[in-house]
């Protein structure tokens, strides 16, 4: 496998939603290089623009100005290259979980049997290979999202985008899934890139936390995080709970009022 794989580069990038009177920009001269293998959390409020830097990554959503390059190379549309993991369970419910596998399989033009192998040894990484002819609907949220991520490694993505995957599991389950993920990643050395709303999962699972303002979203802070894993945050004096306090008063709600609306 070669390693140097899967660098992105965001560069001067500015997204605007609608027509030129009712412009909304949703995501302001951002500038994020994310070096391959390494993984990165990208925090802010809500409506600041994350998923906008996502969707744009992901080859969804052009921008406005600047451009976006995967090793080298601009990003225009998407690409087997980039896979992407939302928060709401995007598996084909008419598929089983091997299917959903297999159809991700169908654009690289394997024979039916190195498909199913391959569809096969990607549910066994993720500990489903008991549950391969089972659909969707007979998934919890966490098999499914495990699903999700087999799918996007078994196609040998370099970059892997996630959306609060994990947003909609309790608690126990998220545990479970952040092992299973930083274990997979390490094994493939996919790039990351992980949105979420929990302060505590970016600072457990990112090598860089990324923090976003309020809308229109810039990156205002950047923690390189050099912590062994696993991490806790329970240890008392751990520098995690500094950073956990600094970010956590980047993101507290400004107390001025809200402007009045323009009639
Ligand atoms: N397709 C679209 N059309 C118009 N406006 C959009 C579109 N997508 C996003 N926006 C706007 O862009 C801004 C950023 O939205 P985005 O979904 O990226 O925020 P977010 O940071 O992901 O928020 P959340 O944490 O709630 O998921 C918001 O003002 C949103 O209303
Ligand atoms: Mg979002």
């Amino acid at each position: 496998m070669e390693m140097d794989k899967g660098r992105v580069e965001v560069e001067d990038v500015v997204i605007r939603f609608g027509t030129r009177d009712s412009a909304v920009t949703a995501l302001d001269r951002t500038n994020l290089v994310l070096e391959p293998g390494t993984f990165t959390a990208l925090i802010g409020p809500s409506g600041c623009g994350k998923s906008t830097l996502m969707n744009a990554i992901a080859g969804f959503v052009q921008p406005a100005e600047g451009r976006i390059t995967l090793d080298g190379a601009q990003i225009r549309g998407p690409s087997p290259d980039v896979g992407v993991i939302f928060q709401q369970y995007a598996l084909f419910p008419w598929f089983t979980a091997l299917g959903n596998i297999r159809f991700g399989l169908k654009q690289f033009g394997f024979s039916k049997r190195e498909e199913i192998d391959r569809a096969r040894a990607a549910l066994d990484e993720v500990g489903l290979g008991p549950h391969a002819e089972k659909y969707p609907q007979q998934l919890s949220g966490g098999m499914k999202q495990r699903v999700a991520i087999a799918r996007t490694f078994a196609t040998g993505a370099k970059v892997l985008l996630m959306d609060e995957p994990f947003g909609a599991l309790d608690a126990q389950t998220r545990i479970v899934m952040h092992e299973l993920l930083l274990n997979v990643w390490r094994k493939h050395r996919a790039t990351v890139l992980f949105v979420t709303h929990d302060v505590d999962e970016a600072l457990l699972l990112a090598d860089d936390v990324r923090v976003m303002s309020q809308a229109p979203g810039r990156l205002i802070r950047h923690y390189a995080m050099t912590q062994p894993r696993p991490r806790a945050l329970s240890r008392s004096g751990s520098d995690l709970l500094e950073i956990r306090e600094d970010i956590l008063g980047l993101l507290r709600p400004t107390t001025e009022p809200l402007p009045e609306p323009a009639h």
